[in-house]
């Protein structure tokens, strides 16, 4: 299954969602190894990048990555300025973003405080005159991630569909919970299918997707024409490949084992080491290496000397020792 958006075809129809401080470029690399469809940057800032000084907007084509043609890079913007975001738009296009992402989800409280993210949710007029604006700014598709609504006296997202395909948008995510959910709960995935209905753009469903049974089971409530995957891929980069197996025929991944899981985390370690340098990258790596440890049910004392080692060369040792021998996961296995 592949979603197609004006010319572009995303194959297989398995996306990495945007999680800001986690799919940054040395991730979404990872990722790429094993397949996705789509992958989406963290969310950047309108505002700030275009106040930037053009040094910090060559940090950004580099942190983004997008001069690597492999790489299927969508780039998030979020804000609440019109012009704003239509110069963000303008500035990643020409640094070489396939897809333009609005971001309509967000919940944090610095986000929607400023009146953008999931806040756009509850002023529609406003939320369209970003949207019309970005799409009037760029020759690419531009793409909306929104939720259900901001709480539940507030589901319009088969409003801002219509009104979003209406003004030019090509795709629409929706993470099954309202801003009020927060990450509580359970994603209500049936409730996708309203937006679904609503639309002739392809739709694709987010929400606590982490196997392939999650994802068939959204796929079917929903009716989407599509997953987008982000907590489920955290310590599990092939995890979007093994759902395009399962649903979609696609070669299934190698998910390293022993040796071979050591090294796939060691070279993610040294990526994001020499991605942000070693003190911030001693730092930003502990999160992925906490989940890599869970994902590998690593022995807990090594993964607490794991998390607090201070030195590079210790912690790839003792990636090496805790690694190479953890059990050998058995691959995915679906309940018929
Ligand atoms: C740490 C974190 C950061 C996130 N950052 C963003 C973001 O920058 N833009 C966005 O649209 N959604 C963001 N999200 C939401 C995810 O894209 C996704 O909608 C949500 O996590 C539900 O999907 P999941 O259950 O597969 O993780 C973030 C989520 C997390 C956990």
């Amino acid at each position: 299954m592949t979603v197609a958006l004006a010319g572009l075809t995303l194959d297989p129809a398995v996306f990495l969602a945007p999680m800001a401080g986690i799919t940054d470029l040395p991730f979404r690399r990872i990722v790429a190894r094993f397949g996705a469809g789509l992958l989406v940057s963290e969310m950047v800032a309108s505002g700030e990048m275009v106040t930037d000084t053009p040094s910090v907007r060559a940090k950004a084509r580099t942190d983004l990555g997008l001069g690597d043609g492999a790489l299927p890079t969508s780039v998030q913007l979020a804000g609440r300025e019109a012009h704003a975001m239509a110069e963000a738009a303008r500035r990643v296009a020409d640094m070489g973003a396939r897809i333009i992402d609005i971001n309509m989800g967000c919940p944090a409280k610095q986000v929607t405080g400023g009146a953008s993210g999931a806040a756009l949710m509850r002023n529609l007029d406003h939320a369209l005159t970003l949207i019309e604006a970005v799409v009037g700014a760029v020759d690419l598709p531009v793409t909306l991630k929104c939720r259900l609504g901001w709480d539940r006296d507030c589901l319009n997202a088969a409003d801002l569909a219509r009104r979003a395909e209406a003004a030019g948008i090509r795709m629409l995510t929706v993470h099954g919970r309202t801003r009020a959910d927060f990450y509580k709960g359970q994603a209500n995935w049936a409730a996708i299918r309203e937006v679904v209905e609503a639309v002739r753009i392809p739709v694709i469903a987010n929400g606590d997707i982490t196997s392939s049974a999650a994802a068939r089971e959204a796929l079917h409530l929903s009716g989407a024409s599509g997953v987008m995957v982000g907590r489920g891929a955290q310590g599990a980069p092939w995890r979007l490949s093994e759902i395009a197996h399962a649903l979609h025929g696609t070669t299934a991944p190698e998910v390293p084992q022993g040796a071979a899981r050591a090294a796939l985390v060691a070279d993610h370690y040294e990526a994001i080491l020499s991605f942000y340098g070693r003190d911030l990258g001693l730092r930003v790596a502990r999160k992925h290496l906490g989940w890599y440890a869970d994902e590998a049910r690593i022995d807990p004392g090594l993964r607490a000397r794991i998390m607090v080692a201070p030195h590079p060369e210790e912690v790839f040792a003792l990636i090496a020792e805790a690694f190479s021998s953890a059990p050998a996961r058995a691959p995915e296995r679906e309940a018929a």
